[in-house]
């Protein structure tokens, strides 16, 4: 496979980073997974605007203009001849001479670039669905940002792997903040909610678009504080993200969820979603 990495393509193979890349030494960088359908990236200037937002998070000065971006992504896309995929790019804060966690002057940043197959998105007459368990949100305090810093991220993904479980459904003082890799929707007596952003969470460009649809379709979408009782006694539960689209939960600690199949109004708008996604 091609990659991209400061400045060139070349196989994925054959690209090198130093071991004193601060990505590797602190987690010190940003990324962004924008999916590709058709040959086309999907709401690529959101992901670049979202990028933009961790950048200046994490005081980083973004290397490349949104016009840049989008050359290297088609350039990629075109070396790769992929058209679906899910394309990873990470920006870190480049090779210092020495670790010192403090920002290192002269540095130039790190920019990687991939692309790799997307998961078949489940079909809207799935009879099965995922299972989550709610764990506690033990990350830090702007888990709008997205870094590579993703230990507790991948700490609760494991945990739930280990109770048999898809997903990890994160609980900060009671309240629903998202997943542990994916944003998340309750629907509770034909109203669907999802928590309202802040620095808890990611700003997800897949809930967004799950918003609009939602709207478009006349159906509105509260965007709200949802405790751990209303997530456990919710008729549906959806995760949304740029690789997973858009799927139901049907299991929440062992216990099925509604009737324990994908619900109607997943249903609906997971067909909404594949009309307008292309
Ligand atoms: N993750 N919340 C978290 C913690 C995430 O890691 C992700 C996506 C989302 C969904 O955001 P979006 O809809 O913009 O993809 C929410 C990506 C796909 C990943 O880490 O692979």
């Amino acid at each position: 496979d091609i990659c991209y990495l400061n400045g060139e393509f070349l196989p994925l193979e054959r690209a090198c980073i130093s071991p004193m890349d601060r990505g590797f030494l602190f987690g010190d960088g940003a990324y962004e997974v924008v999916p590709v359908y058709g040959g086309r990236p999907f709401r690529l200037p959101a992901h670049l605007r979202r990028l933009d937002q961790t950048l200046a998070g994490i005081r980083l000065p973004n290397p490349h203009t949104h016009e840049h971006w989008t050359r290297l992504i088609h350039e990629l896309l075109a070396a790769g001849r992929w058209r679906d995929a899910g394309v990873y790019l990470q920006i870190t804060r480049g090779v210092p001479e020495q670790r010192d966690h403090a920002f290192p002057e002269g540095t130039r940043p790190t920019v990687f670039m991939t692309a790799s197959p997307l998961p078949t998105p489940m079909p809207p007459d799935s009879e099965q669905g995922k299972s989550a368990v709610r764990l506690q949100d033990n990350r830090w305090g702007r888990c709008d940002l997205k870094t590579v810093a993703l230990l507790p991220n991948v700490l609760l993904r494991q945990q739930a792997v280990e109770a048999g479980a898809d997903e990890a459904l994160l609980l900060r003082d009671g309240q629903l903040t998202e997943g542990a890799a994916s944003n998340a929707f309750v629907v509770c007596e034909n109203r669907v909610k999802t928590p309202l952003q802040g620095p808890g969470l990611l700003p997800g460009v897949t809930r967004d678009f799950v918003v609009e649809l939602l709207r478009d379709h006349g159906v509105a979408c509260e965007c709200t504080t949802i405790s751990a009782e209303e997530l456990a006694r919710a008729d549906e539960i959806w995760l949304t993200s740029s690789t997973k689209e858009l799927l139901p939960v049907t299991r929440l600690d062992g216990e099925p969820v509604g009737d324990g199949r994908p619900g109607p109004m997943w249903r609906r708008t997971r067909a909404w979603f594949d009309e307008h996604k292309a």
